[in-house]
C-alpha cells in the first residue's frame, strides 16, 4: 500500500468534485460505476445502525419533469444528469424507540437476540427523549434521519468523485411542495418517509471554477 500515493488520489478526487451546474445529457454513467458509487451509500454508517434512508432513482422522464418543474436547485439538472436520486428520510412512525421498523430491523437483520434488544431499545429511548431531544415533533425526528442520509449522500459523491464522476447535491426544494410531489406517486409508503435530499450524477459539460473556502485555520482549531 502506497500512502503517500492514496492520500494524493483522494485529495484529487476532493478537488474533482464540485457542484455541477451543466451535465452532459449525452453521457450515461455505466451501470457497472453507477452501481458502485450506489454501494457506497448503501453501506454508509447510521445512527444506532438504523438505515434510516432509502435511496430512490428517478429513471421515469415523466417524473424527472415533475421534479424540474418542483425544485428550482434540480431544475437545470434533473433532465441531463445521467442519474438522479432522491434520498428520503424514514419518519417518527419508523424510528422512534418503539416503532415496528425499528424492532422488525433489530431482530430480523442484525439478529439480536431478545435480551441484546432489551438492553439496546431503552438506550434509544433515552438517546431520542433525553440526549438529543428529538421527541418533542415529527419534524426533529425527520432531520435526525435527514443527517444520516447525508453521510451516505456524501460517501456517494466522493465515490463518484474518484472515478471520474461528477455530481451535485440538491436542496433547492420546499420540503412540503417536494413530499406532496413524492405522496401523489405514492414513494412516501404510508408517511414512513419524506425527502431528505437530493443529488444528480453524471458529466460536466464546461470546467469546474475555482474552488473558493475560507482560510483553513480559519476553520480547523486546536484547542
Ligand atoms: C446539502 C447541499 C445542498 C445543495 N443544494 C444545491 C442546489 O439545490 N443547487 C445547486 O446548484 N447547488 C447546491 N449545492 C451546492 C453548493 O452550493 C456547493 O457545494 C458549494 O457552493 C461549494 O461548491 P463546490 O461543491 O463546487 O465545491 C448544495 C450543496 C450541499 C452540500
Amino acid at each position: 500500500m502506497d500512502k503517500k500515493q492514496i492520500k494524493k488520489d483522494i485529495i484529487e478526487a476532493m478537488h474533482f468534485r464540485h457542484a455541477t451546474k451543466k451535465f452532459d445529457p449525452n453521457q450515461e454513467i455505466s451501470e457497472e460505476d453507477f452501481r458502485f458509487i450506489l454501494e457506497t451509500g448503501y453501506i454508509s454508517p447510521s445512527s444506532f445502525g438504523i438505515e434510516p434512508w432509502r435511496f430512490l432513482v428517478i429513471q421515469s422522464p415523466e417524473l424527472r419533469e415533475k421534479i424540474k418543474n418542483t425544485s428550482w436547485g434540480a431544475k437545470g439538472k434533473v433532465m441531463d444528469a445521467s442519474h438522479f436520486i432522491i434520498f428520503l428520510a424514514r419518519t417518527e412512525k419508523d424510528t422512534k424507540y418503539d416503532a415496528e421498523y425499528l424492532l422488525d430491523h433489530y431482530k430480523n437483520i442484525h439478529h439480536f437476540p431478545d435480551e441484546a434488544l432489551q438492553g439496546l431499545l431503552p438506550m434509544i429511548e433515552n438517546f431520542q427523549k433525553e440526549d438529543f431531544d428529538l421527541l418533542v415533533d415529527d419534524r426533529r425526528m425527520i432531520d435526525w434521519s435527514s443527517k444520516q442520509t447525508y453521510i451516505a449522500l456524501a460517501n456517494m459523491m466522493t465515490a463518484a468523485a474518484h472515478i471520474g464522476i461528477d455530481s451535485c447535491p440538491i436542496e433547492g426544494f420546499s420540503m412540503k411542495e417536494m413530499n406532496e410531489l413524492l405522496r401523489e406517486e405514492g414513494l412516501l409508503e404510508d408517511e414512513s418517509f419524506s425527502i431528505s435530499v437530493m443529488a444528480a450524477f453524471g458529466y460536466r459539460v464546461q470546467d469546474a471554477p475555482e474552488k473558493s473556502r475560507r482560510l483553513f485555520d480559519d476553520i480547523v482549531k486546536f484547542v
